[in-house]
């Protein structure tokens, strides 16, 4: 059945878990985080973007998640919207179905402005209010996370976009985030702690230096109960690099955020963790190789079906390491 996010959370932080939240935006993408939560007996988060619920349009989406539901009875299923922009955005969501709506008051005007903390409070206030009269969950995000408007760029060292700010002033303050789910009342807080969104994370492994997990220990000390969430977490792993470059794919040597530091994380209270482009790379990877090899092929089937199959294989790798495996 679709849950509230809010449900799944709890469960996870009574058993020391985390949750990966999957973002999606057509049907084979479904099927295959719900192929993987079968094969694992996991519950899952699957989240859409603006730009996927634009993309793939609103009632095909609401449709795919009853089918998903319908086919999955046992596995307890939450539809997020990922990245809301406004209270509009999130109640055109929570109209649509979804059981769990992100307001990302961090982002105005499309831009990152740490600044405005009235501002962030503001909407989010505004968004839990009603959202909790409907049963449905609301995550917040305190901090700048690198690279969302611009789709990804070229990151020297994860600080992202707003390089006029320090590195340091773009991170989640634990005072203030304290301050902000108390006046929020948020169900779970997005976090900065020098991830980026996209492939371009890192240029050699991520260290303490620019990856802050102490901070997030502080932000769990301080908010023993609210659920933390960690953006950008893909892991970007070399094998993906390599089969997308050896079948014509041209990626620049990357580096994304370990499993090992998710892990890490979710020992301090990480309860949800995004993760879009390991699985945009798995089927990108399968889909060249696919069309490489077999260059007399052009039935849709003949490479979508190897493309699912390898976003379900990432899933089941995300899901086992993060610990949902098993609780369904
Ligand atoms: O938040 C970022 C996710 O990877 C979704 O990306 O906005 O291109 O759909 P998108
Ligand atoms: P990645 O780009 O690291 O997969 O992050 C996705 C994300 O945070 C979606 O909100
Ligand atoms: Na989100
Ligand atoms: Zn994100």
């Amino acid at each position: 059945p679709l849950v509230p996010m809010r449900l799944l959370l709890d469960h996870a932080a009574e058993n020391n878990y985390g949750l990966a939240a999957f973002n999606v935006n057509n049907m084979e993408q479904i099927q295959a985080i719900m192929a993987a939560a079968e094969e694992t007996d996991s519950p899952v988060i699957i989240q859409a973007s603006r730009g996927a619920r634009s993309y793939s349009q609103d009632a095909y989406l609401r449709h795919l998640m009853l089918a998903a539901a319908e086919l999955h009875p046992k596995i307890p299923i939450v539809m997020h919207q990922d990245h809301g922009n406004s209270p509009d955005t999130c109640q055109s969501a929570i109209d649509q179905g979804f059981t769990s709506v992100m307001m990302d008051g961090s982002l105005k005007e499309d831009g990152c402005s740490p600044g405005d903390y009235a501002y962030n409070v503001a909407v989010t206030k505004k968004v839990v209010d009603s959202a909790h009269a409907q049963g449905v969950s609301v995550e917040g995000e305190l901090g700048c996370l690198g690279s969302l408007e611009t789709g990804g760029g070229e990151q020297e060292d994860g600080h992202g976009a707003t390089e006029a700010l320090s590195h340091d002033q773009l991170l989640t303050d634990p005072d203030e985030a304290e301050r902000f789910v108390a006046d929020t009342g948020v169900d779970a807080l997005a976090v900065a702690i020098g991830t980026s969104h996209g492939a371009y994370k890192f240029t050699k492994k991520p260290t303490g230096d620019v990856l802050d997990m102490g901070r997030i220990e502080e932000i769990h000390k301080r908010l023993p109960n609210c659920h933390l969430v960690m953006h950008g977490s893909s892991s970007v792993p070399q094998e993906l690099q390599d089969i997308i470059n050896q079948y014509g794919g041209e990626m620049k040597q990357t580096y994304g955020v370990p499993v090992e530091e998710i892990q890490k994380g979710i020992k301090h209270g990480v309860r949800k963790i995004n993760v879009d482009t390991d699985n945009r790379m798995a089927m990108t990877g399968a889909v060249r190789k696919l069309l490489f090899t077999s260059p007399e092929k052009f039935d849709v089937r003949d490479w979508m079906k190897p493309a699912r199959e390898a976003m379900k294989q990432t899933c089941i790798a995300r899901m086992t390491a993060f610990g949902q495996a098993g609780n369904a």
